[in-house]
């Protein structure tokens, strides 16, 4: 089995770029974040407090998270039930940034991420795949962006909704994110040395994903 890992910060379109490309390869997009999001949501429902070590560990040990794909789409199952729709919202994407850098989260996530990359070929999408979860992937690219692009992409993501959107507090909250994600103690986002750097802030989509595609010939 072939793996394309893709990791980079928040906003800087990985899960766009991964799906276009698991496209083209006829490869299975992997979307992580999904998957830290999803013990992010128990978390929040379950009012579990984060910093306490015994709760948190007990809450992890008794989680089982799996992914499905529904009309090629990925669907990830928290205990049996489909938390998919209630993933994208900014409190479980702060929470998953911040309970992301507890290591019963992220042990509790580590063989499932490693198992789908052994049973297909995939492209996966995170902060720590190239650097920790498939050391050995084919292919590895770092995908980003300056802050100021990934805000200015996410405002008019917000807008073209018809949803309220502050722009400084937007950037404000990706930098902050940035912070978190490259600063924890355990698998921290960075490049991978044998990583690719991709810097969308000028690039359209197709540029992006042609400039993967080149770095995927060698497969
Ligand atoms: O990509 P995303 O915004 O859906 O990810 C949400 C959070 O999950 C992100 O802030 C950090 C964490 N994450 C991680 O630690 N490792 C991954 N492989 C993917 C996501």
């Amino acid at each position: 089995m072939a793996s394309i890992a893709i990791d980079g910060p928040a906003g800087a379109g990985k899960s766009t770029i991964a799906k276009l490309v698991a496209k083209k390869m006829d490869y299975i997009y992997v979307d992580t974040g999904a998957l830290y999001r999803a013990i992010a949501h128990f978390l929040v429902v379950n009012q579990i407090d984060i910093e306490d070590e015994e709760a948190l560990a007990k809450a992890c040990a008794g989680i089982t998270v799996e992914i499905k794909y529904e009309n090629d789409a990925q669907q990830v199952y928290l205990n049996g039930e489909n938390v998919t729709p209630f993933l994208r919202t900014e409190e479980t994407g702060n929470m998953a940034s911040k309970s992301s850098a507890k290591a019963p989260v992220r042990a509790a996530l580590l063989d499932l991420q490693r198992d789908m990359a052994k049973t297909y070929n995939v492209v996966m999408d995170g902060r720590d795949i190239g650097t920790n979860v498939l050391p050995n992937a084919e292919v590895k690219i770092y995908l980003t962006a300056t802050s100021k692009e990934r805000a200015n992409r996410r405002y008019k993501e917000l807008i073209e909704k018809g949803e309220a959107a502050d722009f400084d507090k937007i950037e404000a909250d990706i930098i902050e994110r940035d912070e978190r994600d490259m600063n924890r103690a355990i698998a921290p986002l960075k490049q991978a040395e044998d990583a690719v750097l991709v810097d969308s802030s000028d690039m359209t989509i197709d540029e992006v994903v042609e400039a993967i595609m080149t770095a995927a010939k060698a497969i």
